[in-house]
């Protein structure tokens, strides 16, 4: 892909998530704008994973903005005193959970590349009172984060907007340390896309377009050098999850409505997995 078109993504990843988090009920991966008591599809598509008293227990404001496809945390092995790096931090609702995991003599270090977000983020951190979390604006494929520092890299919904997803994974190895685990959730396909949906820009900002197949996206984590890399399990998207990932306006377009004729060739073709790897300890 030519630096050109790489960085027009970006940008319409940026403007769409700068605008879902000023547009309260706006959506793009997840619909946006849940609750903890909200019955909508999207937001039980985005929200599935976390458990209510978890959710009960966060800044309303950032599950109203929580933008994912999964828990991470949820299957990782993150505990007390360790470093954790989330890619894609958006509004922060997976830095909260793993501040209260690692506790003092832990840090999280959250990630985005939407300016909106990190405010949004750094608001929410601070409304918990977590000091062991900083947030850090940046680029998924060139993070501003030491070598070898993290027990863990975490990410939610994250890498199927990042154009260049081998230099992402071979990031994600540079900051872990030896041994260091990686949790991810991540939307993934069981198909090649039809080409109307694979060149939306909707569907892009929509966590569908840029989505690989799953066995590409584990062979690229692989080619970074992680180990035991594997999918521990799946919630697979019928139709009508599919309409409720896609439920809202994502800031930009109707994505509903340019998925609704494609959807018997993608119903249960997309999914959310939950993906562990392990960078070697040396
Ligand atoms: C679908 S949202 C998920 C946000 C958060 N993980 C959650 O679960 O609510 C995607 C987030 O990733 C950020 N993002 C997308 N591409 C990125 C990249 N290449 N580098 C850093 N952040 C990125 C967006 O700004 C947005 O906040």
């Amino acid at each position: 892909m030519s630096n050109q078109d790489s960085n027009s993504i970006k940008s319409a990843v940026k403007d769409a998530y700068t605008k879902a988090i000023e547009k309260p009920g706006s959506g793009c991966c997840g619909g946006g704008n849940g609750s903890p008591t909200d019955t909508m599809k999207g937001s039980l598509v985005k929200l599935a994973g976390y458990s209510s008293s978890e959710l009960q227990s966060l800044p309303a404001d950032a599950v109203e903005n929580a933008f994912g496809c999964g828990n991470p945390l949820a299957f990782s092995g993150v505990k007390e005193g360790d470093v954790v790096v989330d890619i894609g931090s958006g509004a922060g609702i997976d830095c909260l959970i793993a501040s209260k995991i690692v506790g003092d003599n832990g840090k999280v270090i959250g990630l985005d590349m939407t300016p909106k977000m990190i405010e949004k983020a750094t608001e929410n951190i601070r409304r918990a009172g977590a000091n062991n979390v900083e947030f850090r604006l940046g680029d998924a494929d060139d993070m501003p984060i030491a070598n070898g520092i993290a027990d863990w890299v975490i990410s939610n919904c994250v890498i199927n907007l990042a154009p260049d997803k081998d230099k992402v994974f071979a990031e994600i190895f540079r900051v872990l340390k030896p041994g260091g685990r990686v949790s991810i959730s991540d939307v993934v396909l069981g198909t090649t896309l039809p080409e109307q949906v694979r060149t939306s820009i909707s569907a892009l900002v929509g966590c569908v377009a840029g989505a690989l197949e799953e066995t590409d996206y584990l062979q690229k984590m692989r080619e970074a050098g992680l180990q035991e890399v594997k999918v521990t399990d799946r919630i697979v998207y019928d139709r009508s999850q599919i309409k409720g990932l896609t439920e809202g306006e994502c800031g930009c377009c109707d994505l509903e409505k340019e998925l609704e004729p494609f959807l018997p060739q993608i119903d249960e073709q997309i999914w959310s997995a939950k993906i562990s790897a392990k960078k070697p300890q040396i």
